[in-house]
Protein backbone atom coordinates (compact mmCIF):
# COMPACT_ATOMS: atom_id res chain seq x y z
CA UNK A 1 0.00 0.00 0.00
CA UNK A 2 1.37 3.49 -0.54
CA UNK A 3 1.21 5.99 1.83
CA UNK A 4 -1.31 7.98 0.52
CA UNK A 5 -3.82 5.04 0.43
CA UNK A 6 -3.85 4.30 4.06
CA UNK A 7 -6.72 5.58 5.30
CA UNK A 8 -6.14 5.62 8.82
CA UNK A 9 -3.50 8.10 8.10
CA UNK A 10 -6.02 10.76 7.28
CA UNK A 11 -8.31 9.61 10.12
CA UNK A 12 -6.44 9.76 12.91
CA UNK A 13 -4.28 12.53 12.25
CA UNK A 14 -7.39 14.64 11.21
CA UNK A 15 -7.21 16.49 14.70
CA UNK A 16 -3.51 18.44 13.47
CA UNK A 17 -4.51 18.37 9.60
CA UNK A 18 -8.40 18.60 9.86
CA UNK A 19 -8.60 20.73 12.74
CA UNK A 20 -11.55 22.87 13.57
CA UNK A 21 -9.37 26.40 13.65
CA UNK A 22 -8.41 25.16 9.95
CA UNK A 23 -11.92 24.94 9.03
CA UNK A 24 -12.66 28.27 10.15
CA UNK A 25 -10.12 29.65 8.72
CA UNK A 26 -10.73 27.84 5.35
CA UNK A 27 -14.31 29.09 5.29
CA UNK A 28 -12.37 32.85 5.88
CA UNK A 29 -9.87 32.29 2.93
CA UNK A 30 -13.16 31.14 0.92
CA UNK A 31 -15.13 34.45 1.73
CA UNK A 32 -11.90 36.98 1.27
CA UNK A 33 -9.93 35.45 -1.43
CA UNK A 34 -9.20 36.87 -4.39
CA UNK A 35 -8.00 34.06 -5.87
CA UNK A 36 -11.23 31.87 -5.17
CA UNK A 37 -13.54 35.01 -6.19
CA UNK A 38 -15.33 32.78 -8.80
CA UNK A 39 -18.47 34.13 -11.00
CA UNK A 40 -21.57 33.05 -9.29
CA UNK A 41 -22.57 29.69 -10.32
CA UNK A 42 -18.86 28.45 -11.54
CA UNK A 43 -18.33 24.67 -11.85
CA UNK A 44 -15.61 23.59 -9.11
CA UNK A 45 -13.96 21.19 -8.54
CA UNK A 46 -11.80 20.51 -5.24
CA UNK A 47 -9.30 17.91 -6.37
CA UNK A 48 -8.30 15.88 -2.78
CA UNK A 49 -11.15 17.52 -0.94
CA UNK A 50 -10.37 15.86 2.53
CA UNK A 51 -13.20 16.33 4.78
CA UNK A 52 -14.39 19.25 2.77
CA UNK A 53 -13.03 22.38 4.83
CA UNK A 54 -13.05 24.84 1.11
CA UNK A 55 -15.65 22.62 -0.68
CA UNK A 56 -18.21 23.66 2.17
CA UNK A 57 -17.81 27.61 2.22
CA UNK A 58 -17.61 26.98 -1.89
CA UNK A 59 -20.84 25.59 -2.07
CA UNK A 60 -22.16 27.71 0.29
CA UNK A 61 -21.61 30.29 -2.31
CA UNK A 62 -23.41 28.91 -4.58
CA UNK A 63 -21.10 27.31 -6.85
CA UNK A 64 -21.51 23.79 -8.50
CA UNK A 65 -19.11 21.89 -6.80
CA UNK A 66 -17.57 18.55 -6.72
CA UNK A 67 -15.31 16.83 -4.49
CA UNK A 68 -12.48 14.14 -5.19
CA UNK A 69 -10.99 12.13 -3.11
CA UNK A 70 -9.49 8.55 -2.80
CA UNK A 71 -10.43 8.42 0.79
CA UNK A 72 -14.11 6.78 1.54
CA UNK A 73 -13.55 8.48 5.17
CA UNK A 74 -13.03 12.02 4.39
CA UNK A 75 -15.56 11.85 1.71
CA UNK A 76 -17.65 10.27 4.82
CA UNK A 77 -16.98 13.29 6.41
CA UNK A 78 -17.45 15.88 3.77
CA UNK A 79 -20.72 14.63 3.01
CA UNK A 80 -21.29 15.02 6.69
CA UNK A 81 -20.23 18.71 6.84
CA UNK A 82 -22.07 19.41 3.73
CA UNK A 83 -25.48 18.10 5.52
CA UNK A 84 -24.48 20.29 8.30
CA UNK A 85 -24.10 23.25 6.44
CA UNK A 86 -27.48 23.00 4.41
CA UNK A 87 -24.97 23.21 0.95
CA UNK A 88 -24.80 20.45 -1.62
CA UNK A 89 -22.09 19.14 -4.16
CA UNK A 90 -21.38 15.98 -5.88
CA UNK A 91 -18.60 13.81 -4.39
CA UNK A 92 -16.56 11.23 -6.03
CA UNK A 93 -14.31 8.39 -4.97
CA UNK A 94 -11.47 8.77 -6.96
CA UNK A 95 -7.68 8.58 -7.39
CA UNK A 96 -6.16 11.80 -8.80
CA UNK A 97 -3.84 9.94 -11.40
CA UNK A 98 -7.15 8.69 -13.32
CA UNK A 99 -9.71 11.74 -13.01
CA UNK A 100 -10.89 13.11 -15.66
CA UNK A 101 -14.18 14.75 -17.09
CA UNK A 102 -13.13 16.43 -20.41
CA UNK A 103 -13.86 19.70 -20.08
CA UNK A 104 -16.14 19.87 -17.57
CA UNK A 105 -14.52 22.81 -14.74
CA UNK A 106 -14.16 26.35 -14.74
CA UNK A 107 -11.89 25.91 -11.44
CA UNK A 108 -10.09 23.34 -10.47
CA UNK A 109 -8.16 23.32 -6.94
CA UNK A 110 -5.62 21.53 -5.22
CA UNK A 111 -5.26 22.72 -1.72
CA UNK A 112 -3.22 22.29 1.33
CA UNK A 113 -0.36 20.13 -0.05
CA UNK A 114 -2.18 17.77 -2.12
CA UNK A 115 0.21 17.19 -5.09
CA UNK A 116 3.90 15.83 -5.40
CA UNK A 117 2.82 12.25 -3.66
CA UNK A 118 3.69 10.00 -6.54
CA UNK A 119 7.07 8.81 -6.73
CA UNK A 120 7.47 9.64 -10.50
CA UNK A 121 7.62 12.73 -11.08
CA UNK A 122 5.93 11.87 -14.42
CA UNK A 123 2.63 10.61 -12.29
CA UNK A 124 2.39 14.51 -10.83
CA UNK A 125 2.71 15.80 -13.95
CA UNK A 126 0.06 13.84 -15.00
CA UNK A 127 -2.29 14.95 -12.19
CA UNK A 128 -1.91 18.60 -13.89
CA UNK A 129 -2.49 16.59 -17.24
CA UNK A 130 -5.65 15.89 -16.10
CA UNK A 131 -6.77 18.67 -14.16
CA UNK A 132 -6.23 20.89 -17.77
CA UNK A 133 -8.14 17.99 -19.61
CA UNK A 134 -11.12 18.39 -17.02
CA UNK A 135 -10.97 22.59 -17.83
CA UNK A 136 -13.14 24.20 -19.79
CA UNK A 137 -11.26 26.58 -22.15
CA UNK A 138 -9.79 29.84 -20.32
CA UNK A 139 -10.21 27.49 -17.06
CA UNK A 140 -8.00 28.34 -13.93
CA UNK A 141 -6.13 25.51 -11.98
CA UNK A 142 -5.28 26.63 -8.35
CA UNK A 143 -2.09 24.36 -6.43
CA UNK A 144 -1.72 25.13 -3.05
CA UNK A 145 2.08 24.08 -1.38
CA UNK A 146 4.29 24.52 1.14
CA UNK A 147 7.09 26.18 -1.43
CA UNK A 148 10.91 24.93 -1.16
CA UNK A 149 12.30 27.76 -0.34
CA UNK A 150 9.62 28.57 2.97
CA UNK A 151 9.92 25.38 4.10
CA UNK A 152 14.02 26.12 3.97
CA UNK A 153 13.20 28.74 6.76
CA UNK A 154 11.81 26.76 9.14
CA UNK A 155 13.10 23.10 8.87
CA UNK A 156 14.95 21.31 11.22
CA UNK A 157 13.26 21.75 14.48
CA UNK A 158 10.90 19.32 15.08
CA UNK A 159 7.04 20.43 15.57
CA UNK A 160 4.73 19.72 18.04
CA UNK A 161 1.15 20.28 17.51
CA UNK A 162 -1.13 19.77 21.02
CA UNK A 163 -4.39 18.90 19.74
CA UNK A 164 -6.31 19.98 22.86
CA UNK A 165 -7.98 16.91 23.59
CA UNK A 166 -4.71 15.58 25.76
CA UNK A 167 -3.22 14.33 22.16
CA UNK A 168 -0.35 15.81 20.73
CA UNK A 169 1.58 15.33 17.65
CA UNK A 170 5.65 15.49 16.86
CA UNK A 171 6.47 16.23 13.58
CA UNK A 172 10.01 15.74 12.30
CA UNK A 173 10.86 16.19 8.75
CA UNK A 174 14.02 14.63 6.55
CA UNK A 175 15.17 16.39 3.32
CA UNK A 176 15.81 13.70 0.55
CA UNK A 177 17.23 13.31 -2.89
CA UNK A 178 19.18 16.54 -2.54
CA UNK A 179 16.37 18.82 -1.87
CA UNK A 180 13.71 16.74 -4.79
CA UNK A 181 11.41 15.48 -1.92
CA UNK A 182 10.23 15.89 1.82
CA UNK A 183 10.12 13.02 4.16
CA UNK A 184 7.79 13.83 7.21
CA UNK A 185 7.00 11.37 9.91
CA UNK A 186 4.07 11.81 12.58
CA UNK A 187 4.08 10.32 16.26
CA UNK A 188 0.55 10.71 17.65
CA UNK A 189 0.98 10.28 21.25
CA UNK A 190 -2.55 9.31 23.58
CA UNK A 191 -1.68 8.53 26.75
CA UNK A 192 0.26 5.80 26.85
CA UNK A 193 0.07 5.15 23.08
CA UNK A 194 1.76 6.47 19.91
CA UNK A 195 1.13 6.01 16.38
CA UNK A 196 3.20 6.56 13.92
CA UNK A 197 2.78 7.71 9.59
CA UNK A 198 5.44 9.01 7.49
CA UNK A 199 4.55 10.80 4.26
CA UNK A 200 6.76 11.70 1.52
CA UNK A 201 5.59 14.13 -0.93
CA UNK A 202 7.80 16.25 -3.98
CA UNK A 203 8.96 19.31 -2.98
CA UNK A 204 8.50 22.37 -5.52
CA UNK A 205 10.17 25.98 -5.75
CA UNK A 206 8.00 28.41 -7.86
CA UNK A 207 9.94 28.08 -10.54
CA UNK A 208 9.91 23.98 -10.86
CA UNK A 209 5.99 24.34 -9.86
CA UNK A 210 5.63 27.40 -12.59
CA UNK A 211 7.60 25.35 -15.27
CA UNK A 212 5.51 22.30 -14.59
CA UNK A 213 1.97 23.80 -14.97
CA UNK A 214 3.72 25.23 -17.99
CA UNK A 215 4.59 21.42 -19.42
CA UNK A 216 0.92 20.25 -18.83
CA UNK A 217 0.55 23.34 -21.22
CA UNK A 218 -1.33 26.21 -18.64
CA UNK A 219 -0.41 29.73 -19.40
CA UNK A 220 -0.38 32.63 -17.44
CA UNK A 221 1.29 30.98 -14.89
CA UNK A 222 1.68 33.00 -11.73
CA UNK A 223 2.75 32.25 -8.03
CA UNK A 224 1.41 34.10 -5.01
CA UNK A 225 2.20 33.70 -1.13
CA UNK A 226 -1.06 33.28 -0.37
CA UNK A 227 -4.58 33.45 -0.93
CA UNK A 228 -4.60 36.99 -0.32
CA UNK A 229 -2.75 37.20 -3.84
CA UNK A 230 0.56 38.43 -2.11
CA UNK A 231 3.57 38.21 -3.93
CA UNK A 232 5.60 34.70 -3.45
CA UNK A 233 8.70 36.18 -1.61
CA UNK A 234 10.25 36.11 1.30
CA UNK A 235 7.04 36.70 3.74
CA UNK A 236 5.67 34.06 2.39
CA UNK A 237 3.84 31.01 4.12
CA UNK A 238 2.24 29.13 1.46
CA UNK A 239 3.05 28.44 -2.03
CA UNK A 240 -0.03 29.17 -4.33
CA UNK A 241 0.60 28.80 -8.06
CA UNK A 242 -2.26 29.63 -10.95
CA UNK A 243 -2.23 28.62 -14.33
CA UNK A 244 -4.99 28.81 -16.98
CA UNK A 245 -6.22 26.93 -19.97
CA UNK A 246 -5.94 29.06 -23.08
CA UNK A 247 -8.64 28.30 -26.05
CA UNK A 248 -8.32 24.82 -28.17
CA UNK A 249 -7.67 21.18 -27.60
CA UNK A 250 -5.10 20.00 -24.73
CA UNK A 251 -1.72 19.07 -26.16
CA UNK A 252 -1.11 15.24 -26.19
CA UNK A 253 2.02 13.72 -23.99
CA UNK A 254 5.28 13.73 -25.73
C1 LIG B 1 -3.47 16.99 3.02
S1 LIG B 1 -5.10 16.43 2.71
C2 LIG B 1 -5.84 17.92 2.09
C3 LIG B 1 -7.35 17.89 2.07
C4 LIG B 1 -8.04 19.21 1.66
N1 LIG B 1 -7.61 19.66 0.36
C5 LIG B 1 -7.85 20.28 2.70
O1 LIG B 1 -7.52 21.42 2.33
O2 LIG B 1 -8.06 20.02 3.89
C6 LIG B 1 -4.91 15.39 1.28
C7 LIG B 1 -6.15 14.65 0.83
O3 LIG B 1 -5.82 13.99 -0.41
C8 LIG B 1 -6.44 12.73 -0.44
N2 LIG B 1 -5.67 11.88 -1.37
C9 LIG B 1 -4.46 11.30 -1.14
N3 LIG B 1 -4.02 10.68 -2.23
C10 LIG B 1 -4.98 10.84 -3.17
C11 LIG B 1 -5.11 10.41 -4.52
N4 LIG B 1 -4.14 9.68 -5.11
N5 LIG B 1 -6.21 10.77 -5.23
C12 LIG B 1 -7.20 11.49 -4.62
N6 LIG B 1 -7.14 11.92 -3.33
C13 LIG B 1 -6.04 11.62 -2.62
C14 LIG B 1 -6.43 12.26 0.99
O4 LIG B 1 -7.40 11.25 1.21
C15 LIG B 1 -6.68 13.56 1.75
O5 LIG B 1 -8.05 13.75 1.97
Amino acid sequence: MRWYEDEELWTEFSGTLFSERRRAEAARTVAASPLLAFPPGSRVLDLCCGPGLFLVPLAARGHDVTGVDLSAAMLGRARAALAAAGAGARLVRADMLEHVEPGRYDVVLNLYTSFGYFDDPEDNLRVLRNAYASLAPGGRLLVDVMGKEVLAGWIGRPQLADLGDGGYVVQRDTVLDDWTRLRTDWTLVRGTTAREASITCFLYSAAELRALLETAGFTAVTCYGGFDGAPYDQHSRRLVVQGTRPGGPAPSPP
